[in-house]
């Protein structure tokens, strides 16, 4: 059984584009090999630092992961500073990281280009994602392709590792996710937190109606016929809807006659059913405030386990105790 390991960030809440480029694939992951994956809080202090929000954001995450669909009878989920020997292993790391390695890294670079100074948490944000990984003695890495870069730089610190010290680390492969073409956010730029365009999972219906009625169309009139290729509305409907139903709107729109509100109302719709049944199991798992802590202390406990393994195996080949 191989060890599949992934983290989300906690940095507000899970929205459409997390749940098909992290949440979906790690749930069907679960059946395949022993599924570890945490809410990385200690990743989110690069920008969230609120405390209250940070720790709503942590509890949302898990709720939201477990309404859809992530068993805790077949994955360990873990608050990743519930496991805080994870810092020590950044630590270890970082001594034989090279700085240019992480000069290199596309966060850093992107920090840089757009005139902001990184922390110095953000620069060696790869070190400590290297760090979770090898940690839990991971095989497969399923990443969306943007963390490509940052599961290469865990295969290179790995390898030196073992260069050094003996073959200490298990040194994973990314998997990467088939590309789930890019989802378009309300202005019809990628769906991202940092653009503010997105939709969240478990908006409240009105909300949720709000938010699909003001995506950004052009002004052909409702007579005319439209392109379905360049249209936000039809690239979220594929998401939701059957090829058939896709086909159908696909259809009118070449037709003409129809307006884009006409469009919204069917993709409103498409999204509040697709979510209702993880939403009807959200709303049983919030009744019981304990649940997540619960299901977050077994996995930290289960997690932490194998980390004192690793650890134990790591120290004195570097020298510590
Ligand atoms: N960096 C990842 C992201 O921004 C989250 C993450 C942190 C992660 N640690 C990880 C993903 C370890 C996979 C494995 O999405």
């Amino acid at each position: 059984m191989p060890r599949i390991l992934s983290g989300i960030k906690p940095t507000g809440k899970p929205h459409i584009g997390n749940f098909f480029g992290m949440m979906k694939p790690a749930i069907e992951w679960q059946e395949r090999g022993e599924a570890f994956y945490f809410i990385a809080d200690y990743h989110a202090l690069t920008t969230v630092q609120n405390p209250a929000e940070l720790r709503e954001f942590t509890r949302g995450v898990a709720l939201d992961f477990l309404a859809c669909g992530l068993d805790p009878t077949k994955a360990v989920l873990w608050r990743q500073s519930d496991v805080p020997v994870v810092a020590e292993l950044t630590w270890l790391l970082s001594c034989v990281t090279p700085m240019p390695m992480l000069e290199n890294c596309h966060a850093y670079k992107d920090h840089l280009a757009r005139e902001k100074v990184p922390s110095h948490g953000l620069f060696a944000y790869p070190v400590l994602m290297a760090a979770d990984i090898l940690l839990f003695d991971s095989n497969v890495v399923p990443v969306g392709r943007d963390q490509k870069q940052h599961v290469e730089v865990t295969r290179d610190l790995a390898a030196k590792m073992n260069a050094l010290y003996g073959k200490i680390l298990v040194v994973p492969e990314a998997s990467i996710l088939p590309e789930v073409a890019t989802i378009p956010g309300l202005d019809g730029q990628k769906m991202s937190k940092s653009y503010g365009n997105t939709i969240e999972l478990f908006e409240e219906e009105k909300a949720l109606r709000k938010k699909v009625m003001a995506i950004q169309t052009d002004s052909t009139p409702v007579e005319a016929p439209k392109d379905p290729a360049h249209s936000s509305i039809v690239a979220l409907y594929r998401l939701f809807a059957s090829a058939a139903d896709v086909a159908q709107m696909e259809a009118d729109f070449r037709a003409g006659g129809l307006g884009y509100g006409v469009f919204k109302t069917r993709l409103f719709e498409a999204i509040w059913s697709y979510f209702a049944p993880m939403r009807a199991r959200r709303a049983e798992l919030a009744a019981d405030p304990g649940y997540i802590d619960r299901v977050l202390a077994d996995g930290a406990q289960r997690a932490g386990a194998v980390a004192e393994k690793v650890m134990a195996r790591v120290r004195p080949a570097v020298g510590l105790r």
